[in-house]
């Protein structure tokens, strides 16, 4: 099986690339940052479907009768309006650094969200098998936001999320957690158990 995910996001695509030969070890597994001519279009859709679907049909449109598989992710923070939300990756700026989006999130924490530090990570995957079939998936992970970052691993709002049940950050636990239990992780699996190829 040949699959193609539509990120540029490493991070995203190690993820990726570790469940999806985990299940399907003769995989082959790329990402659109090697197509030479491919530029990610405008995520400037309301819900995390619309960016997903945006997303796996720009990468479709150049990389045809292969799988494609697009995801759009981000954080809920109940206190802040379920925001940075679709906005995630763009919350401190168009060009943020996740360093930036997560001073800014620990800024608003204290400015507006009170006692409440519940949050979710949320991700839709919108997958094209080769005859250009799609199916759409979800999952979440429920957790809190830390009040300082801690901890090397992952990337974006992972120095700040602590998963329900757990004390140390997503950055603290490391891959094996996320691998298993992260709302990318989910999403994935329910599109594994349900493909028939
Ligand atoms: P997307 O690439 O447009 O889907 O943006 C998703 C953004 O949400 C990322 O840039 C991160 O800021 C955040 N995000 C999504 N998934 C995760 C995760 O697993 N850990 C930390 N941050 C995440």
């Amino acid at each position: 099986m040949e699959f193609w995910i539509a990120t540029g996001n490493k991070g995203k695509l190690e993820e990726f690339k570790l469940l999806l030969q985990k299940n399907f070890p003769e995989a082959k597994v790329h990402s659109a940052a090697e197509l030479p001519h491919y530029s990610s279009p405008p995520e400037n859709g309301q819900t995390f479907l619309d960016n997903a679907r945006i997303k796996a049909r720009s990468l479709k449109a150049m990389k045809p009768n292969v799988w494609i598989i697009a995801d759009d992710s981000g954080l809920e923070v109940e206190g802040l309006g379920n925001l940075p939300g679709v906005h995630s990756a763009r919350y401190a700026g168009p060009k943020a650094a996740d360093s930036e989006n997560v001073a800014k999130l620990l800024k608003m924490m204290l400015i507006r969200a009170g006692t409440n530090r519940k949050a979710r990570f949320q991700c839709c995957l919108v997958v094209f098998n080769p005859a250009g079939e799609e199916s759409v998936h979800y999952g979440t992970l429920e957790g809190e936001i830390s009040k300082t970052p801690r901890g090397v691993h992952g990337f974006g709002y992972d120095p700040v999320f602590v998963p329900a049940g757990q004390t140390q950050t997503l950055a603290e636990i490391g891959a094996g957690f996320k691998n298993q239990h992260s709302h990318r992780a989910k999403a994935l699996q329910d599109f594994i158990s349900k493909v028939t190829v």
